[in-house]
């Protein structure tokens, strides 16, 4: 019906869900931005497969339970968060607003929620610590191919209140995006952007990508920071990953930006906590794909404990800076407590697997 179809938005009032929040930010954008924020790799499989999967769960509510006090809190290294949706480390905030990480950590702090900055960040961490003031926020590492340098990084950023260092493992090389050389990002395009960007291109060349798993070892005797893993896909690496004494996983892919085909986030989830699901101390985190607060619920039902969002917060960065991640943050939020009640479900311990239909058809 004409009258009711969705216009594109002309502002943050007028966006309801993070569809909206996305096609607003896209007239924000610049082109290589754009391209940049939203592609994946190879043929974008993993991309739509981490959203469309989603779509496939079916939920399966109880009735007839007193939801009138719903509490999403979560605890995370002793602190009490607002809700298990937190902020996936991504490279670059100021290509979608001025001031960059500096808005998006303030929006979190704001939230209370937790925060985690990229290594290939436009604003430096002391930036980023002072706009996030005690906030909970974690720092996302690429090692350099100076180890010496890492660790002066490292060192700094216990100094500057950041408590947790989550390693990135997915991501040796970059992955083949051609949204980006359509788009012509190549590093000649970006040094148009100079101070932003020129950043990437040193930063591309400094990485290392010949360490193994005794970098954890090598960590752990440089920093009494807690240490995550990002970009776990298997069962057997996140179980390595417990031996070698983490704290926990980002189970993900990238948001689809590395090895185009392999599984959803989602489906890499459910075996992976299930083979951890005796292990207390370890935190399995999902990362990627969300876009709804049904998506959240899912992601908890499965045994996540808590998820982490990129493209959404970086849209809402575009439409509004501070504003509009807290907008994305609010949406969410709010589809994330509908979800709950309409489950039946007061609490974040409450949600598992029983909400998840499924039965199948039977052959007619
Ligand atoms: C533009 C962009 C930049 C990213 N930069 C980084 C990065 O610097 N380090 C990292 O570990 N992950 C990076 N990621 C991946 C995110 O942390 C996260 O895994 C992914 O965005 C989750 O998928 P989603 O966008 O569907 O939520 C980036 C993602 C995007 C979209």
């Amino acid at each position: 019906m004409e009258k009711l179809e969705k216009k594109i938005p002309r502002n943050l009032n007028e966006c309801f869900n993070i569809d909206d929040i996305e096609k607003l930010a896209i007239t924000k954008l610049s082109k290589h931005s754009l391209a940049y924020y939203y592609g994946g790799s190879g043929d974008e499989i993993t991309l739509r497969r981490n959203r469309n999967i989603f779509n496939k769960i079916k939920l399966y509510p109880k009735v007839l339970v007193n939801v009138s006090e719903t509490d999403t809190s979560i605890i995370i290294q002793n602190r009490k968060l607002a809700m298990p949706i937190f902020f996936a480390p991504a490279a670059m905030h100021r290509l979608a607003c001025p001031s960059g990480e500096k808005d998006s950590a303030k929006a979190a702090f704001e939230m209370n929620t937790l925060y985690c900055l990229s290594t290939h960040s436009s604003c430096t961490p002391s930036e980023v610590a002072a706009a996030n003031k005690n906030g909970l926020r974690w720092y996302q590492l690429y090692l350099n191919k100076n180890r010496d340098i890492s660790k002066k990084v490292i060192l700094k950023l216990e100094e500057l209140g950041y408590s947790a260092i989550v390693l990135t493992v997915d991501a040796p090389v970059a992955g083949y995006r051609e949204r980006d050389h359509r788009a012509r990002i190549g590093e000649e395009e970006l040094s148009d952007s100079a101070s932003i960007i020129a950043n990437f291109g040193f930063f591309k060349n400094i990485q290392d990508s010949s360490f193994e798993w005794e970098i954890i070892d090598w960590l752990k005797s440089i920093t009494k920071l807690e240490i995550y893993i990002k970009g776990i896909h298997r069962v057997d690496d996140a179980l390595i990953a417990r031996e070698k004494g983490v704290k926990g996983i980002f189970v993900g892919n990238h948001g689809g930006r590395q090895l185009d085909t392999v599984p959803s986030a989602l489906e890499m989830l459910i075996p992976i906590a299930k083979a951890c699901k005796d292990f207390k101390d370890f935190d399995i985190f999902l990362d990627g794909g969300i876009r709804r607060g049904v998506d959240v619920f899912k992601a908890l039902a499965f045994g996540a404990k808590a998820v982490f969002i990129g493209r959404p917060l970086l849209w809402g960065l575009a439409c509004g800076g501070e504003q509009g991640v807290k907008r994305v943050f609010e949406i969410l939020m709010s589809e994330f407590i509908t979800c709950m009640k309409l489950c039946g479900v007061n609490k974040l311990e409450e949600i598992n697997e029983s909400y998840i239909f499924k039965e199948k058809l039977p052959k007619f």
